[in-house]
């Protein structure tokens, strides 16, 4: 037990900002949005998609992104297309930076590249 903790703690002390990220997408964000797959939500690489057209620098997308996510507003979305299909989504209770940390990662992640060995 000991040693698990203690490898646990490594892992957690190793982690870098985009695992992180990662970490906290996987755990949050695709229970909704899966990443390649429209389901209760648009799939996560469209919408990075529609984002990185809107806001193709990083600084910028991860910014509205983040904000946007905080405080889930029609009148600011840039996916009106998508509030039309499944509603307006719910505002979740995080903190600002967790959400610049998500957000990063999926400014960074390509998500089609992840999966090329999987068959989803
Ligand atoms: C309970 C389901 C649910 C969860 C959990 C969820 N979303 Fe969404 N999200 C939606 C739905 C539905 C839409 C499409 C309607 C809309 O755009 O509001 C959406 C749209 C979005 C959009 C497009 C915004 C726009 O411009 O309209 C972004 C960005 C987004 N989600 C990011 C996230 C991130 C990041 C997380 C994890 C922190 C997350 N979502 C978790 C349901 C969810």
């Amino acid at each position: 037990m000991k040693k698990q903790l203690a490898a646990l703690l490594f892992l957690l002390g190793s982690l870098e900002a985009n695992d992180m990220g990662s970490l906290l997408f996987h755990g949050n964000c695709v229970t909704c949005h899966y990443e390649l797959e429209n389901k209760s939500a648009p799939a996560m690489i469209h919408v990075r998609e529609r984002y990185l057209q809107a806001f193709p620098k990083k600084e910028d997308f991860v910014s509205f992104m983040s904000t946007w996510v905080m405080h889930p507003n029609e009148e600011r979305s840039i996916m009106q297309d998508a509030i039309a299909k499944y509603e307006l989504m719910p505002q979740l209770a995080f903190e600002k930076d967790v959400l610049e940390d998500i957000a990063e990662y999926i400014y960074e992640t390509d998500f089609r590249k992840i999966h090329k060995n999987h068959n989803y």
